[in-house]
């Protein structure tokens, strides 16, 4: 790779995945909650390294995954065997889509609710599921503020960590709602990271650079910028979320 890898793809490529708030524990929860609505096709968007989209397979669901960026989705079909959607999620296909389920982990928060809800309405048969979990911002964050951040973090990290837009969970309702989705479940998420969780990650990372010493210097420097607390923690809120969709 010629440019520095960017924070998703330097993860991915020390084996380090599940890169959305909640982690391993809020895709628990949300398959259960496919699982619970015996969900047997499922879209998921921005699968990146595949780790999700392997336990569904596993657990017997029928998996698109799609995947635009060219690192993760090797990465992706050389773990799991399948073959990813090369396109961003709003150029994917939605023409004669039935999908039981939209999947969503980390992704739809760099979309925004109005085109990306009105997409997984297209996507889902109807009575189908919206499960997804990301990191909005609330009412307190500053609107000037949020935009610089959005484009600090992308800069820095080479993906944007937060939304553009000052989008809060009340917005996403609403649209939601407006496109005849019913709610069924949300939960918020703490952003301290699970003890069990945050030990797998560092050994996997230790691992990961042991097999590939070169992206030493990428992880250093990513680590410091991680340590900086660049929004107030009241301007932030992660959730799970799972809808359904009218009939
Ligand atoms: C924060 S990562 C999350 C990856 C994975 N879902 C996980 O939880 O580990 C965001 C993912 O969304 C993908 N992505 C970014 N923009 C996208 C778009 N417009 N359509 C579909 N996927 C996108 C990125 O390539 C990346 O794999």
């Amino acid at each position: 790779m010629s440019r520095s890898p960017a924070f998703h793809e330097l993860m991915a490529l020390l084996g380090v995945g599940d890169l959305h708030p909640g982690g391993l524990q809020a895709t628990r929860f949300l398959l259960s909650e496919l699982a619970r609505h015996r969900v047997r096709s499922v879209l998921e968007v921005g699968a990146g390294m595949g780790l999700t989209t392997e336990r569904m397979i596993r657990s017997g669901l029928e998996v698109t995954a799609v995947e635009p960026n060219p690192i993760l989705r090797r990465l992706l079909e050389e773990r799991v065997g399948i073959a990813a959607h090369e396109t961003s999620f709003e150029a994917f296909d939605d023409r004669d889509a039935t999908y039981d389920a939209v999947l969503a982990e980390g992704v739809l928060y760099k979309l925004g609710p109005a085109s990306s809800a009105a997409k997984v309405h297209r996507l889902l048969r109807p009575g189908g599921i919206l499960a997804f979990v990301d990191m909005l911002w609330t009412r307190s964050a500053k609107a000037d503020v949020v935009a610089f951040l959005h484009d600090q973090t992308n800069e820095v990290f080479g993906i944007p960590m937060v939304p553009r837009e000052v989008v809060t969970w009340e917005e996403w309702k609403g649209v939601l709602r407006e496109l005849g989705f019913s709610e069924i479940v949300t939960k918020a998420i703490d952003p301290v990271e699970l003890p069990a969780d945050g030990r797998s990650r560092r050994a996997r990372i230790a691992l990961g650079l042991l097999k590939h010493p070169g992206l030493l210097p990428a992880f250093l420097g990513y680590r410091s910028y991680r340590r900086i607390p660049w929004a107030p923690p009241e301007w932030l809120e992660s959730l799970t979320s799972v809808w359904q969709r009218g009939a």
